[in-house]
């Protein structure tokens, strides 16, 4: 197993809180972290060692940045899986390209999900107002039209119903391919971090359940309150879908929990992910941690969590409640030092911590 020792530099691909959070964690363990960004004064530059600013397909500057560090990984999906195929050319890229190409792709992520004998939602491929015609008929009457690729946080998405016009929608929607999904009437959206290095250690966190609101994450509620036979269910698919693609680095995996106790995955993403922004506060390894040690080779750390947690993502103008939040001392601030508060935007995120009260003892 090749390890990256401490005094290395990891280098990440993207530029935004994610990034950051990897470089706030690598810090700790002696790694400094270069960012590979396409936007100047991101977020993670602010406390990254280095910064270089390119487009992701600049094959010169990718050389200089593979030269430049001792292990690379990545923050975000949307960068071309080519140019990390380039990387691994001269530097280790974990996880590789294989993986970010599955992810990319929402109909490739489903097949490959399906193969494994894992449930998703119905879905079909669409690729113009017939087929959309078509395949509506085997999946509506309520489902999703999504992008394929380079949708996120609810962008790229139309709710279909029998009142849609479906090939005005078609033609507004301009999405190049897309996939048709059925709405699943789930009971809880779940999600599972899994962690895995190249020795082989696989650890996941315990699942969390999240709320979304406009699409995008509102609220995780860690742990999440369901069955222990459905944690384990929803671990099974965690360690099945990390060894067959002998992950090195960490998947996030979102699944939508049935009222009958069916588990069906809805996205992967290989990094980090929102969903696991709670594990800084309330666990003893925090994702971004575990990303590290998975990725530098090293023994992955405890991911058992010393208190319940609720994290709430501040979006756009939420921003301004910190002021509020800096008052309740059972709560942690997070502020990704992003200038602009757009609307949709993610600006920081709080971490409310509840810790078992028969485990406190007060001063
Ligand atoms: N097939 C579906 N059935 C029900 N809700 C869905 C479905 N697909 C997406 N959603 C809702 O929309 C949210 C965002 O969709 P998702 O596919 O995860 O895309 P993104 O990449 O934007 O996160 C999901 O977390 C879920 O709340
Ligand atoms: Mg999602």
């Amino acid at each position: 197993m090749k390890i990256i020792k401490p005094g290395s530099t990891i280098g990440v691909i993207g530029g935004g809180q994610l990034g950051r959070m990897i470089a706030l964690a690598a810090a700790p363990l002696g790694y400094k972290t270069h960012i590979f960004t396409d936007i100047k004064n991101g977020s993670a530059s602010h406390v990254a060692a280095k910064t270089i600013v390119a487009n992701y397909d600049d094959k010169k500057a990718l050389e200089r940045f593979a030269k430049n560090v001792d292990v690379v990984t990545f923050e975000f999906e949307n960068i071309p899986y080519e140019s990390i195929k380039t990387l691994e050319k001269t530097v280790v890229v974990r996880p590789g390209w294989e993986l970010l190409h599955i992810c990319q792709n929402r109909l490739r992520e489903k097949d490959f999900i399906n193969e494994l004998g894992i449930k998703t939602a119905p879905y079909k491929e669409i690729t113009s107002a017939k087929t959309l015609a078509q395949a509506y008929k085997t999946i509506g009457p309520k489902c999703i039209l999504k992008t394929v690729e380079f949708g996120y946080d609810g962008k790229g998405q139309h709710i279909i119903d029998e009142n849609s016009r479906l090939e005005k929608l078609w033609n507004e929607a301009k999405m190049g391919t897309g996939i048709l999904e059925k709405m699943v009437d789930f009971d809880k959206e779940i999600s599972v971090i899994i962690a895995r290095n190249e020795g082989g250690e696989v650890i996941p966190y315990i699942p969390v359940e999240n709320i979304h609101k406009n699409g995008v994450l509102d609220i995780t509620l860690a742990p999440a309150e369901i069955d222990l036979s459905i944690v384990e269910k929803a671990w099974e698919i965690a360690y099945k879908i990390s060894e067959k693609i002998q992950l090195v680095g960490l998947l996030a995996i979102e699944m939508f929990l049935l009222k009958n106790g069916d588990i069906l995955v809805n996205e992967m993403a290989p990094r980090p992910h929102n969903s696991g922004h709670w594990t800084i506060d309330a666990c003893i390894t925090s994702q971004f941690e575990q990303l590290v040690r998975a990725v530098c080779g090293l023994p992955l750390g405890s991911t058992d969590y010393y208190s319940y947690a609720i994290m709430k993502n501040l979006i756009g103008k939420d921003i301004e409640s910190w002021k509020e939040f800096i008052h309740d001392s059972d709560s942690k601030i997070h502020i990704y030092g992003k200038k602009e508060a757009r609307e949709g935007r993610k600006m920081g995120h709080i971490t409310h911590l509840v810790v078992p009260p028969d485990e406190i003892i007060e001063p």
